[in-house]
C-alpha cells in the first residue's frame, strides 16, 4: 500500500493551495489520514482531523479567539492542539492533560501549504524561480486522479508520449524520435540533458520549432521540466508535485513559471494545462501494473526511457516500497 509507505509519509506533501484556507477549517485527506486546516493570526496549522473526546472532526468546528472549536461539545484547541477550554467541566476543574489534538508540522511555501505527517521536518526542495522577480508564476490544479502518484509522475517525466498523447500540441508525428540523452546526478540532483523536441507551438506565437527539454526529479512526489527556446532563451518551467490521497486515487498539482510575456492570461494557461492534463489522464489511470515496478526488468524501456528509470531507481533508492516489491 503506497499510502502506508514511510519514506512518502517522511517527507513534505502538499495539501492545497495558501489561499484554500480561510476562516473557516477545511479537511484534507493525505496518505488516508484526515487532516484538519486552520488558519489563525499565527498562521495556518494542521492536525489530524480528530477530537480526543468522541471522535469528531474537528474539520465541521469553526476558529474562535484563534482557537479551533470543536463541534460537538466545544472544546478548543490552540495553535499547539493544547486543549484550552472544556465548557462541561464545572468552574474550579482542570482541563486532563490528555486533552489535545495531535499537530503535524505544516509549511507554506510557493504558494501552497505542505504537510510533514510524520513530524521529522525533512528538509524542504528549492524551487528558484518562484522567488525570481523576472518569473511569473501560476499555480495550478488541484487536478483529481485514479491513479497512484508514481505513475503520474513518470508520465510527466515522459518525453517520448508527447508527440502521441499530445499531438498536435507538444509534438508531432512527423517527429517523433528522441535523440540519445543523459541524466546526471549532481548536488542531490537528477536531471536530464536538454533533450530536443520539435514543437507545433512551443510559446504560442505559432511557429513551429526545435525546443530544448530539461527534466530534473526534486522530491519522490515533485517533478519539473523547464522548456528553453535556444533562439530567444525564453523558458518555461512546469513544477508537478502530487498528494496521495487514498490507494490509487491523488490529486496533482503544479506551478508553471515563465520568464517571457505569453500573451495569455493566467486562466487561459491554466485552461491549457488542464486540457494537456485530460489528455494523459486516462493513460496513468489504465495502467498495469497500478504501481510502477521498481524491478526495471519488469517492463521493457528504450534509451529515451532514461529519465523514468533514473525516477525508479531514486525511488528503490529511498527505499519507496511499492505493491509490485
Ligand atoms: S467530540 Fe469534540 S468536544 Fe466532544
Ligand atoms: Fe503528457
Amino acid at each position: 500500500m503506497i499510502i502506508n509507505d514511510t519514506v512518502l509519509r517522511s517527507d513534505w506533501i502538499v495539501a492545497c493551495k495558501i489561499e484554500d484556507v480561510k476562516e473557516e477549517p477545511i479537511q484534507v485527506v493525505i496518505m488516508g489520514e484526515r487532516v484538519v486546516l486552520f488558519r489563525n493570526e499565527q498562521g495556518i496549522h494542521a492536525f489530524k482531523d480528530l477530537c480526543i473526546h468522541r471522535g469528531a472532526a474537528l474539520s465541521l468546528g469553526c476558529v474562535k479567539d484563534g482557537n479551533l472549536v470543536c463541534p460537538y461539545h466545544g472544546w478548543e484547541y490552540d495553535s499547539e492542539g493544547t486543549c484550552t477550554s472544556i465548557p462541561q467541566l464545572p468552574e474550579g476543574k482542570s482541563i486532563p492533560l490528555k486533552a489535545k489534538a495531535i499537530k503535524y508540522t505544516c509549511r507554506t511555501e510557493y504558494g501552497f501549504v505542505w504537510i510533514n505527517l510524520e513530524n521529522n521536518n525533512p528538509e524542504f526542495f528549492s524551487f528558484p524561480e518562484f522567488n525570481d522577480s523576472s518569473y511569473r508564476n501560476i499555480l495550478w490544479g488541484p487536478q483529481e486522479v485514479n491513479a497512484n502518484p508514481p505513475r503520474i509522475v513518470e508520465n510527466f517525466l515522459d518525453v517520448g508520449h508527447l508527440s502521441f498523447i499530445h499531438e498536435g500540441f507538444l509534438g508531432v508525428p512527423e517527429h517523433p524520435e528522441i535523440g540519445d540523452y543523459d541524466v546526471h546526478t549532481d548536488g542531490g540532483r537528477i536531471f536530464s540533458d536538454e533533450i530536443v523536441i520539435y514543437q507545433p507551438d512551443p510559446d504560442g506565437t505559432g511557429v513551429a520549432k526545435d525546443v530544448y527539454y530539461t527534466y530534473e526529479i526534486v522530491r519522490p512526489l515533485s517533478v519539473r521540466f523547464t522548456k528553453r527556446d535556444p533562439d530567444t532563451d525564453n523558458k518555461m518551467t512546469i513544477l508537478l508535485t502530487i498528494l496521495p490521497i487514498a490507494e490509487g486515487k491523488s490529486i496533482a498539482y503544479g506551478i508553471m513559471s515563465f520568464n517571457y510575456e505569453t500573451g495569455t492570461s493566467d486562466q487561459e494557461i491554466i485552461d491549457f494545462q488542464d486540457m494537456i492534463f485530460a489528455q494523459d489522464k486516462p493513460i496513468v489511470e489504465n495502467q498495469k501494473p497500478e504501481d510502477l515496478p521498481l524491478d526495471l526488468q519488469v517492463e521493457l524501456s528504450l534509451k529515451c526511457d532514461r529519465m523514468s528509470i533514473a525516477y525508479r531507481k531514486y525511488l528503490k533508492s529511498l527505499g519507496v516500497t511499492l505493491g509490485t516489491e
